[in-house]
């Protein structure tokens, strides 16, 4: 890590480095309304598969309200805006691609750039088109194929400016919800999630090769990158062998399987009479610029002798989240620090980070407590790129429906009104200081 910077924090130790990239982070189904030829549309009008029955909608009518919502990023100053595209409007029907969506896209990016602000695009965030589901979703072998067809449609129109990507959002979440617990489009459960994840990476990896060979050709510099979801689950009794055990398992299989995958070439997963994937996927290994890490929180594991089940649980006593998560700050340093033995040389950006909190209450602390340990880990020499809020505001947050408010700006849903909670003025004020401040 850069001398300079290490002489620089021991002068001033609040400050982040120079080039350090401010971010907010939405997706695309969460905010824009009207996702109508996507999985999730179709999932949200099933009965009790999202709260209270809440469909996404209009969500936060961001397609009609772009300009505003570029608007209100420049007003928190940030340099760069994390995003997805849809790929169920760009490409409704397999053989049909809506270029008014896409010039839409392209027109967005080139605003975000008058305005300099860096677009980070997200290629995949949870969401497929019906036609794809119907087909077979990323359980189908030509799943890679079809998304590489895709990407290269789109390429001329949103890539040829853009620097910074996230191929896919969480995959293990996509996974988890997906297939195993069932939870998300196509509501699969068991241990059948072999062929998707399998998918998954091979298409990362293509996407990985086509852009870097584009950005090439154009004689540029781009950076690929996952969203990795990073929560540890603890054993609530770590005397409990069986709790711990399990605890480990779900930690290996949810956090880490992916990445040693990326950084031995093999995705290896087992679990005793239940599932056992070992394949060779030297492909995948290279293929991160940068390493993303979603953070939140943290979980428990219990056995409950009730129901003769594993439950999973959040701290009882520690401040927490509208949705019950615990403000877990020092997880993020445990996350970076497993990314760091993995990937010794590549560095890490913060792809989301933040708190469901309707009356504002702790999200100054939870952002405070968050970059404290970013501003810690970037003096021991970690090298962090960037730091991205989740979210810029208040969005549909799958199928917690619109309950749980994430937002700096608040959503008025009758009236699609934005408005600034004071933590939005809190991290207007670190990014335009490029500095930690306390909170009173
Ligand atoms: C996802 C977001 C979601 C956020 C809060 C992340 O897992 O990428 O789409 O809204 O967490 O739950």
């Amino acid at each position: 890590m850069h001398i300079l910077f290490l002489l620089a924090s021991l002068l001033h130790a609040q400050s982040f480095p120079k080039n350090f990239k401010w971010c907010v982070a939405t997706a695309d189904h969460q905010i824009e309304g009207n996702d109508i030829h996507s999985d999730w549309w179709d999932w949200e009008k099933l009965d009790g598969k999202i709260k209270n029955n809440e469909h996404s909608g209009l969500a936060t009518n961001h397609t009609k309200l772009y300009l505003k919502d570029i608007e209100i990023m420049k007003k928190l100053g940030i340099q760069t805006y994390r995003f997805s595209l849809s790929w169920s409007k760009i490409q409704p029907e397999q053989n049909k691609i809506d270029y008014t969506v896409l010039k839409n896209y392209q027109n967005f990016i080139e605003l975000l750039l008058k305005n300099n602000i860096e677009p980070m695009i997200t290629l995949h965030h949870f969401v497929n088109p019906q036609w794809f589901q119907a087909k077979g979703g990323w359980e189908m072998p030509d799943a890679p194929e079809i998304f590489l067809k895709y990407l290269k449609i789109i390429y001329p129109y949103i890539g040829k400016k853009t620097t910074l990507w996230t191929t896919f959002n969480e995959p293990m979440v996509l996974i988890g919800g997906g297939y195993i617990q069932g939870l998300m489009p196509p509501g699969k459960s068991g241990f059948q999630f072999e062929k998707p994840l399998v998918n998954i990476l091979k298409t990362h990896a293509e996407i990985y090769q086509y852009l870097k060979a584009q950005a090439r050709s154009e004689k540029r510099e781009i950076s690929i990158g996952f969203a990795h979801h990073i929560r540890f689950f603890q054993a609530q009794n770590p005397d409990n062998f069986l709790e711990k055990m399990i605890s480990e398992k779900v930690n290996e299989i949810f956090n880490w399987a992916i990445l040693d995958a990326l950084a031995n070439g093999r995705l290896k997963i087992s679990i005793p009479f239940l599932i056992s994937i070992d394949q060779d996927l030297p492909q995948i290994k290279k293929t991160q610029d940068y390493i993303g890490i979603n953070y939140y929180t943290r979980e428990f594991l219990y056995f409950s002798f009730r129901d003769f089940q594993f439950r999973r649980h959040f701290h009882p006593t520690n401040p927490r989240s509208d949705l019950d998560w615990e403000i877990y700050p020092t997880g993020l340093r445990q996350s970076m620090d497993e990314m760091k033995k993995r990937f010794p040389k590549v560095p890490l950006f913060i792809t989301e980070n933040g708190i469901a909190d309707q009356t504002d209450k702790y999200r100054k602390k939870y952002i405070f407590e968050h970059l404290q340990v970013l501003q810690q880990a970037i003096t021991q020499g970690l090298d962090i790129l960037g730091y991205c809020h989740w979210s810029l505001m208040d969005n549909y947050e799958w199928i917690e429906g619109f309950g749980p408010r994430f937002g700096l700006y608040e959503v008025d849903y009758k009236t699609f009104n934005r408005k600034g909670r004071p933590s939005a003025d809190y991290f207007r004020q670190i990014i335009e200081k490029n500095e930690l401040i306390p909170i009173e």
